[in-house]
C-alpha cells in the first residue's frame, strides 16, 4: 500500500509473534512492545536530514554527520501509545514528548478527547505520532486532526499492527502522513478489534482485565 512501511525485520517479526502469544505475561507483553518501540524508532528515523559540522577528535579536525534542525517530538497515544515511549527515548533521549488522550467510544467506536499538552513550538517540529493499534483508524485521524490544528505540517504515524480498514481510512484522511508498522493484520471484528492481532493492547500493558 503507497505511503506505508512494513518493517520485517526478523527481531521486530519475532518479538511481535511473542507478543500476540494469549500466555504472554502482563511484565513480558509491556517488555516486548518497548523493546519494539525501540526497534520501530530505528525504521523511523532512518531518513532524518543530517548536517556537517565541525570538531575535533583528539587527533584532528573534522567535519562529522549530526542530526540537523530542532528536536523530535514523540506523541504518544495515550494510553497505549506510551508503552512505545521509554524505548523510543532511550535511543533519542532529547526529543519532545507531546501526549494526547483519546479514548474510543465502545458504542460508536469514534474517538474522544480528553487530554492534550504538547511543546508550545510544536508546529516547528516533525512529529512521530505513536499509536499502537491502527484498527478503525479513528484515534489516528483524531490526532493527526489535533496536531495539524496546531500548525503541524511534518508527521508520521507508528503502529505495531495495522487493520486494512483503519490504515485504508486513515491515508485516506491524511495522505500526506507516511505510516510505519510491524504488520497488516487480517480484519477488524464486530467490536473494532483487529484479527487475529493481540487483544486489547492497553489492558495487556496494564493487566487492567
Ligand atoms: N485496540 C486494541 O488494543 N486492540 C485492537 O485489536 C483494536 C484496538
Amino acid at each position: 500500500m503507497q505511503g506505508v512501511t512494513v518493517i520485517d525485520h526478523p527481531l521486530i517479526q519475532h518479538k511481535l509473534t511473542l507478543m500476540r502469544d494469549k500466555n504472554a505475561s502482563t511484565k513480558h507483553f509491556r517488555e516486548l512492545l518497548n523493546e519494539i518501540g525501540m526497534l520501530i524508532c530505528y525504521e523511523i528515523t532512518r531518513d532524518l536530514p543530517i548536517e556537517m559540522i565541525e570538531i575535533e577528535t583528539p587527533l584532528t579536525a573534522m567535519m562529522a554527520p549530526s542530526l540537523e534542525g530542532k528536536k523530535l517530538v514523540f506523541a504518544p497515544i495515550l494510553r497505549a501509545g506510551t508503552a512505545f515511549l521509554d524505548g523510543m527515548l532511550n535511543l533519542v533521549p532529547s526529543a519532545r514528548v507531546a501526549f494526547i488522550g483519546l479514548y474510543r467510544d465502545p458504542k460508536t467506536l469514534e474517538s474522544v478527547e480528553y487530554y492534550f499538552k504538547a511543546p508550545e513550538d510544536i508546529a516547528e517540529r516533525l512529529v512521530i505520532v505513536m499509536d499502537p493499534m491502527l484498527a478503525t483508524g479513528n484515534s489516528s485521524i483524531a490526532a493527526v486532526d489535533k496536531l495539524k490544528a496546531r500548525g503541524v505540517t511534518k508527521l508520521r504515524l507508528m503502529c505495531l499492527l495495522a487493520a486494512p480498514e483503519g490504515l485504508e481510512k486513515f491515508r485516506k484522511h491524511h495522505p500526506d502522513v507516511h505510516v510505519w508498522t510491524a504488520a497488516i493484520d487480517s480484519h477488524l471484528n464486530d467490536h473494532g478489534y483487529i484479527v487475529p492481532g493481540l487483544g486489547d493492547a492497553g489492558d495487556r500493558m496494564f493487566g487492567t482485565k
